[in-house]
């Protein structure tokens, strides 16, 4: 059988949704002001504004939930929790949070001295705001190559490691408190990070004597892009890439929203002692008590079978497919992505699509917009509304729950984009009418350009 048609699992569970008419898509698309996280769940049709505890658990998950151990203190489950994530990551001191920010926010409250720079190949926007939040310079990193949106590549993730060089000898070990490294790279469509890569950072990290974290969250789809990818690796499973992914680092970040197939969670991980004291201290104040930090037990049980699940390599196969068949499916109808496509997304090009819609009349929100009102599909603009002037592309991404959609549901994406581009003219720019700062895209209102 061809390996393309292969799905490692069947629906036992099923969620009603539903199209509504054209009309009541108009009205409630005006009342949300334009911005579609203002939208109510129940008037989507296909929801792809995140892969962020969108996903579906498996009967093994719901059945783990049944055992969940709720005491506060030394519960069962967070034992199962600690032992998952210490095989998977190799770090001996983890604490639990309630999601990654949390763990962001914890860790660099602790670990950071306010003024100095962190480095990252790219942050993703809760971690910089983190940074930012602790008094620190956020300063990103990509390859040239990454910002080519066309540029056929692997790795466009990876972090430009002559330029980190050049920054540590300029600006002295002593002026950085920290390296993350965010694989996949989200803020930059989702491209995946090499071993090679991880290796040449950890060396000048450690050479400095500058501590390195993983920003963990989508670790697994990394893994399984390094397997097919990097030579050396077919034969390895994507357990054994992530142990050697974790072994480089100092420790980790995650959002186990993601490759923790969870609705909730997330935690951080180190080797560093001194440093998991005081973590665990500011835990406790924001989080809740080590052993549950911000989660009930029933969550910690779904996490601990979760996160070995991801690593599956059919599954990953069938998730990292699945994003693939869409990308391929909307490049071979001539709609502009960024290349080659990532592993929980695809990312429209909005600015190559609607060439008359200049980027201060926000391209990607407008399409957006128009994916909604064409089929009651919700996607998430990362470009001038989310990312202000800084921005360099006018992306739409379609994030792709995990084992929720089926093909179906996809070519209905197909569809409505190839309907969009056959009639792009009509689309009209955006003009911002309320909503300011870095966080601004979550409530800001927006009103058509009419001519
Ligand atoms: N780091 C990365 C790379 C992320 O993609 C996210 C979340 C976080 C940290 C924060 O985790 O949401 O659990 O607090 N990304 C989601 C998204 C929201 O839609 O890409 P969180």
């Amino acid at each position: 059988m061809d390996s393309s048609w292969y799905k490692p699992f069947k629906i036992k569970v099923v969620e009603p949704i539903r199209l509504i008419p054209r009309a009541e898509r108009e009205r409630k698309l005006k009342e949300a002001g334009y911005n579609l996280f203002n939208l109510r769940s129940a008037d989507i049709y296909i929801d792809l504004l995140t892969d962020s505890g969108t996903g579906a658990m498996s009967q093994a998950q719901w059945a783990a939930i049944m055992e969940g151990d709720e005491a506060y203190a030394g519960s069962r489950s967070f034992a199962l929790f600690h032992e998952t994530v210490r095989e998977i990551t190799g770090f001996p001191y983890i604490l639990p949070t309630h999601q990654g920010r949390a763990a962001e926010h914890v860790l660099f409250s602790c670990a950071l001295e306010p003024g100095k720079y962190v480095l990252s190949n790219t942050f993703f926007d809760t971690t910089r705001a983190n940074v930012i939040a602790r008094g620190c310079r956020p300063v990103d990193f990509p390859i040239p190559e990454a910002l080519d949106p066309e540029s056929d590549r692997p790795f466009k993730g990876n972090m430009d490691v002559d330029a980190l060089r050049s920054f540590v000898a300029e600006k002295r070990a002593e002026a950085i408190a920290m390296i993350v490294l965010t694989i996949t790279n989200n803020t930059m469509a989702g491209q995946p990070v090499s071993l090679a890569n991880v290796r040449a950072v950890s060396e000048i990290a450690r050479a400095h004597g500058i501590p390195l974290f993983v920003d963990a969250c989508r670790h697994a789809e990394n893994s399984f892009f390094i397997r097919e990818w990097e030579s050396g690796y077919a034969e390895k499973s994507p357990l054994e890439i992530s142990r050697e992914v974790f072994s480089l680092a100092d420790g980790c970040i995650m959002s186990a929203k993601k490759d923790g197939l969870g609705n909730i969670g997330g935690f951080l991980a180190m080797r560093d002692e001194a440093l998991f004291v005081r973590c665990r201290e500011r835990l406790i104040l924001v989080e809740g008590f080590p052993t549950y930090g911000g989660l009930a037990g029933r969550d910690l049980a779904a996490l601990s079978v979760g996160l070995r699940e991801a690593l599956e390599i059919d599954y990953l196969r069938d998730r990292v497919g699945q994003v693939r068949w869409l990308a391929e499916r909307l490049r071979g109808e001539g709609i502009p992505i960024y290349w080659p496509p990532g592993g929980h997304a695809v990312y429209v090009d909005a600015g190559k699509l609607l060439p008359h819609v200049p980027p201060y009349q926000f391209p990607g929100q407008a399409l957006a917009c128009a994916l909604y009102l064409e089929a009651g599909i919700r996607a998430c603009e990362v470009g001038a509304a989310m990312l202000g002037e800084e921005a360099r592309f006018q992306f739409v991404r379609l994030a792709i729950p995990r084992r929720v959609y089926t093909r179906e549901h996809l070519e209905a994406v197909v569809t409505a984009l190839i309907r969009i581009a056959g009639k792009r003219e009509e689309i009209q720019g955006m003009r911002l009418v309320a909503g300011e700062g870095p966080l601004r895209h979550f409530l800001a209102r927006f009103e058509p350009i009419e001519d």
